[in-house]
């Protein structure tokens, strides 16, 4: 049995040490806001928060997640408005969708560590996270309107 603390709340899971953190946040906990696309760290549309810190969860055994806080797109915030994800909206950046909870993920946790970020640290935080319908220029505006209302929201 593995501990987990996802979005806050304990669960005990049965699955192997091994299991990518993907499949027991997908399968075992049904949390499928965070998406499969690679499974080999390439594209980022697994990505989450190990506290605090943006991993792809395809490539994390879930061994490594215990005793840490995981945070899903689920859990980022309580009614879907935390200022990446107000941001995300105004400006419209989704389009399919699939690739887009591991883009506001890696988001949140740039904007966490960086309040400012420019256009060089916003590439370099964001060039694992790939987009099939290419919404990186509105990814890298709405990441920027989300550092302004942050700061006023702080
Ligand atoms: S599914 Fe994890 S990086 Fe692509
Ligand atoms: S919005 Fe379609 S893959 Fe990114």
């Amino acid at each position: 049995m593995i501990t987990l603390k996802v979005n806050g709340k304990s669960f005990r899971i049965k699955d192997d040490p091994d299991t990518p953190l993907l499949w027991v946040l997908r399968d075992s906990l049904g949390l499928t806001g965070t998406k499969y696309g690679c499974g080999i760290s390439a594209c980022g549309a697994c990505t989450v928060h190990l506290d605090g810190q943006a991993v792809r969860s395809c490539v994390t055994p879930v061994s490594r997640a215990a005793g840490k806080r995981i945070t899903t797109i689920e859990g980022l915030s309580r009614k879907g408005d935390h200022p990446v994800q107000k941001a995300w909206v105004k400006l419209e950046v989704a389009q399919c969708g699939y690739c887009q909870s591991g883009q506001i993920m890696a988001a949140a946790a740039l904007l966490a560590t960086n309040r400012n970020p420019t256009d060089a640290d916003i590439d370099s935080a964001m060039s694992g996270n790939l987009c099939r319908c290419a919404t990186y220029q509105r990814v890298r505006d709405a990441i920027k309107a989300a550092a302004r209302t942050s700061g006023k929201e702080a």
